[in-house]
């Protein structure tokens, strides 16, 4: 049998295995168990965080033999049928791809046949906001009167871009992002059950990399279980899907804090020969800035995301940092950010960055000298 890959695998078959999104699945299984039906639902999110699973689930709980209810029978011949996608009541459109009010037409002229299985037929519209302007007007029609066993479940990423017209005909909700720390626990438990040993920095770094997205962060899994086979540590995932060794942006940040405009020279250099994005490098250099601020503002290193040794790092570093030093550098990272998408030579931009953080005047020794000035005034 040829290879499943996991998002596909663990695609949540029931609200309460949807993780992160609770705001979401209690209040739609509470409205079901209630009786309340909408005629038109729109889930907007980023991708990845289950809005095509919830959409599909919500019509199971419609249309299961015992239904609507808030927990379908996935074995039954109905919930099997709009899992595998051969629902005849199920309809799930690509909108990026079916733009045009031909589309909207058509589905304008099935939508009165009564549902063949179920109880109500339901076009499920993914990425909803690609529609023209005209497939939105035919699908506004549709919505001021709709046939009553008729139900919509829009999705999109880009919210903004759907009419309000639509909108106001729509029960909304938004997905979030999905927490750091619910993808870990998440990717540990697929892991378990696929009997794949991986490390605690490991984890935290696909996890990082998904940035919020569960799919990205099992799409990764996958393609680190492809390069690494059943055991996998933090060096493989660094290898793998090529994050940069933290190690260096504390090397970088050494030099900077020591002014040491040769060295920074010589690490500048070394980086670009070894074929580093530097757009990522700069990304990593600027988070990295971002922990120490943190890191330095509250005092402490307990709110930063970063594997235990290198909170120990943090922590060594922190003493050496000023609140305003860390807010210009991050003020320099971005700007640098900005210039290197459209730069000729985006290593010079780099390279220059470097060298600007590197000779900026220490805010702390500024504050030591006017200290010192303070005092000799007070002298008589
Ligand atoms: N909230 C979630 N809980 C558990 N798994 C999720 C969640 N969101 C996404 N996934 C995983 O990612 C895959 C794709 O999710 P999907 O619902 O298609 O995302 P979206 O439609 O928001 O882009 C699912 O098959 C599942 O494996
Ligand atoms: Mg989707």
């Amino acid at each position: 049998m040829s290879y499943v890959v996991i998002a596909r695998r663990y695609r949540p078959q029931q609200f309460a295995d949807i993780v992160g999104q609770e705001h979401v699945t209690r209040t739609l299984a509470n409205a079901i168990s209630n009786g309340r039906i909408g005629q038109a639902y729109i889930f907007s999110g980023p991708r990845g965080v289950g809005k095509t699973t919830a959409a599909r689930i919500l019509a199971m709980a419609l249309n299961d033999e015992n239904g609507p209810t808030p927990t379908p029978n996935i074995e039954s011949p109905i919930c099997q049928a709009i899992i595998q996608g051969k629902s005849m009541d199920v309809m799930e459109i690509d909108g990026a791809s079916n733009r045009r009010i031909e589309e909207i037409r058509n589905l304008r002229e099935n939508i009165n046949y009564a549902p063949t299985e179920g109880r109500y037929r339901v076009y499920i519209i993914d990425e909803v906001h690609m529609l023209t302007n005209e497939a939105f007007n035919a699908l506004l029609k549709t919505l001021e009167e709709p046939p009553s066993h008729a139900v919509f479940i829009f999705a999109t990423t880009e919210i903004h871009r759907v009419p309000a017209t639509i909108l106001s005909r729509c029960q909304r909700f938004d997905f979030k992002r999905i927490a750091l720390n619910t993808i870990i626990s998440h990717l540990k438990t697929i892991c378990a059950s696929e009997k794949i040993e991986i490390d605690d920095d490991a984890v935290l770094q696909i996890a990082k990399k998904a940035d919020g997205s569960m799919r990205d962060s099992q799409s990764i899994l996958d393609q680190i279980i492809s390069f690494s086979g059943q055991k996998i540590t933090l060096n493989e995932v660094e290898q793998s899907i090529g994050v940069i060794n933290q190690e260096i942006f504390f090397e970088i940040s050494d030099k900077i804090h020591g002014q040491d405009l040769k060295g920074i020279l010589l690490i500048a250099r070394e980086l670009f020969t070894s074929g580093i994005d530097l757009t990522e490098l700069m990304l990593g250099l600027e988070e990295h800035f971002r922990n120490m601020l943190v890191a330095v503002s509250m005092g402490s290193v307990e709110l930063l995301d970063v594997a235990d040794s290198f909170s120990e790092k943090y922590k060594e570093q922190m003493e050496r940092f000023d609140e305003n030093d860390l807010v210009a550098y991050l003020n320099i990272l971005s700007q640098t950010l900005a210039e290197m998408k459209w730069a000729q030579q985006p290593y010079l931009k780099f390279e220059l960055a470097l060298v600007k953080m590197a000779k900026m005047p220490a805010a702390k020794s500024i504050e030591q000298i006017l200290e010192k000035m303070a005092l000799l005034k007070k002298k008589p």
